[in-house]
C-alpha cells in the first residue's frame, strides 16, 4: 500500500466504496477486483485487499470494519484484549505521565495505551503511521496521541516509559524467533533505551529463546500471554515495570487469570502412577516455566520434573482454559501395533492426538494410525522414566 493509496481510501470516496462492498465475502472478493477494475474505480486492488484485511481482523480488533491496514501492519498487530492487558499494566505505574511507542505499527497497542495515557507514537513506515493515525480516531483516542514519523533511535527522549514492538525479520518463508533478527535491532536499542528510563515494556515473539533473552541487560521479567491457549505475545519488564521473574497470562473472553512465579523455586511432587484424570497445563504456563508452580498450586503430581503432564485421583476446579483435562480410560507401554490394535478395538475413526516429549510428531502419528481429528477422545503419547506410554484419555 502506498500513501496515495491510502489518502484515496480513507477519503470520502474511497470510504463510500469501502461501506458499499463491506458485507462481501473473502470467497467473492476477486470478481469483486475484476468489477471495480472494469468499472475503472482508482486503486481498486487496494480497496479488495482492505476489505479482505478488515475481514481478517475481526477477531483481533472490535471496530475492524473502520479500520485501516497494510498485510504486515495486520499480522504483526497486538490484538486489543492483548493490548488492554498490557496497556492497564503499564497505567499502573505510569499514573499520569507519557507513553512513548517506539514501533507503533497501525496502532495495536498506542491506541488502547491512549485510553488511559499520554503516548507519542514513532514509526520509520509513513503508511502505518497513517493508518494508526486514522485508526485512533475511529477509537476515538487521537487527541491522547502525538505521531511522530520517524526513527526509534531518534525519538528516545521525553517520556516516562516505552513500548516498543520492533519488526521481526523473516528468514525465508519461517516467523524468525531470535531477537537478534529484529527492525529496530533491540539488542542494540536496550542499552540506549535504558539509559533514558528503565521503565520499558518490550514485546517479542512468543517463540523466543531464554539463551537470549537471560543474556540481556535489566533482568527483565518474562510474562507469555495466550489466547485460546495459544501464545500469542511474550513480553519482557523492565525497570519498575518488573513485579515478578516469570509469568503467565491467560486470556479467555473477559477473563485473565496470571500465575506468577520464579522458576524451579516450587518444585511439584511427581507422581508415583498415572490416575485417574490427566492435566495438561496451558501453553503460557509451560512457556513460562511455570508448570511446578501451577501443579503445587492445584495439588497435582507431575509426571516427572522433564514432563509437564500432570496427574490427579480428582477433578479439580480451575479457572477457564488453565488446563485440559482428561479422563484415563487406559493406558499401555506404546508400540505402533498395540495403538492400532486400540484404535480398533474402541472402534475410533477420529480422535484428538496429543505428543509430549516423545520424539514422534502429532502429524506423523495422525498419518501412521489414519484417525481423523476431533470427537470426544485424545490419544496422549508420552515419555515416563525412559518408557514410552499411549494413554486413552477422554475429553474432559
Ligand atoms: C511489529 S510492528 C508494531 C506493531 C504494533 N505494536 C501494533 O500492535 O500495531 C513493528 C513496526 O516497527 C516499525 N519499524 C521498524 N524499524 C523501525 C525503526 N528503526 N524505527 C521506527 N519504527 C520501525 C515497522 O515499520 C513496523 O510498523
Amino acid at each position: 500500500m502506498t500513501i496515495k493509496a491510502l489518502e484515496f481510501l480513507t477519503s470520502e470516496e474511497g470510504r463510500k466504496i469501502l461501506e458499499e462492498y463491506k458485507n462481501v465475502g473473502i470467497k467473492d472478493l476477486p470478481s469483486l477486483a475484476f468489477k471495480l477494475s472494469k468499472k475503472k474505480v482508482p486503486f481498486f486492488s487496494e480497496i479488495v485487499t482492505l476489505l479482505k484485511l478488515r475481514s481478517q481482523a475481526q477477531g483481533k480488533f472490535v471496530k475492524s470494519q473502520e479500520m485501516f491496514f497494510t498485510d504486515d501492519g495486520l499480522e504483526q498487530a497486538s490484538g486489543e484484549r492483548i493490548s488492554s492487558y498490557v496497556a492497564r499494566r503499564i497505567k499502573e505505574l505510569i499514573k499520569d505521565g507519557t507513553v512513548t511507542d517506539l514501533t507503533c505499527g497501525v496502532g495495536g497497542s498506542a491506541i488502547f495505551l491512549a485510553k488511559y495515557l499520554k503516548v507519542r507514537a514513532v514509526d520509520i513506515d509513513e503508511v502505518h503511521l497513517s493508518c494508526a493515525r486514522h485508526n485512533a480516531e475511529r477509537y476515538g483516542v487521537s487527541a491522547s496521541i502525538e505521531f511522530i514519523h520517524g526513527l526509534a533511535e531518534d525519538n528516545l527522549n521525553n517520556t516516562e516509559a516505552f513500548i516498543i514492538d520492533p519488526q521481526r525479520i523473516r528468514d525465508g518463508q519461517t516467523k524468525t524467533r531470535s531477537i537478534y533478527n529484529s527492525q529496530p535491532n533491540i539488542v542494540e536499542l536496550l542499552p540506549q533505551m535504558l539509559k533514558v528510563t528503565e521503565n520499558i515494556c518490550l514485546k517479542i515473539s512468543p517463540a523466543f529463546d531464554y539463551e537470549e533473552i537471560l543474556k540481556l541487560p535489566g533482568n527483565p521479567e518474562i510474562e507469555i500471554i495466550s489466547e485460546d491457549n495459544v501464545n500469542k505475545g511474550a513480553f519482557l519488564w523492565f525497570g519498575q515495570f518488573r513485579g515478578v521473574a516469570r509469568r503467565a497470562t491467560i486470556i479467555d473472553g473477559d477473563t485473565e487469570v496470571t500465575y506468577t512465579g520464579d522458576r524451579g523455586k516450587n518444585r511439584a511432587e511427581t507422581a508415583a502412577a498415572l490416575n485417574k484424570y490427566i492435566y495438561i497445563p496451558n501453553k503460557a504456563i509451560i512457556k513460562a516455566e511455570l508448570s511446578d508452580e501451577v501443579a503445587s498450586r492445584f495439588k497435582l503430581h507431575r509426571i516427572s520434573h522433564q514432563n509437564e503432564l500432570m496427574t490427579a485421583h480428582e477433578l479439580i476446579n480451575y479457572p477457564p482454559k488453565v488446563f485440559r483435562t482428561f479422563e484415563v480410560l487406559e493406558y499401555s507401554a506404546f508400540s505402533m501395533s498395540k495403538t492400532k490394535e486400540l484404535i480398533k478395538r474402541k472402534a475410533l475413526d477420529r480422535a484428538h492426538i496429543v505428543a509430549r516429549h516423545f520424539g514422534i510428531n502429532p502429524e506423523d502419528l495422525r498419518k501412521t494410525l489414519k484417525l481423523k481429528e476431533g470427537g470426544q477422545h485424545t490419544l496422549i503419547f508420552t515419555e515416563w522414566a525412559g518408557e514410552k506410554y499411549v494413554i486413552l484419555g477422554r475429553n474432559i
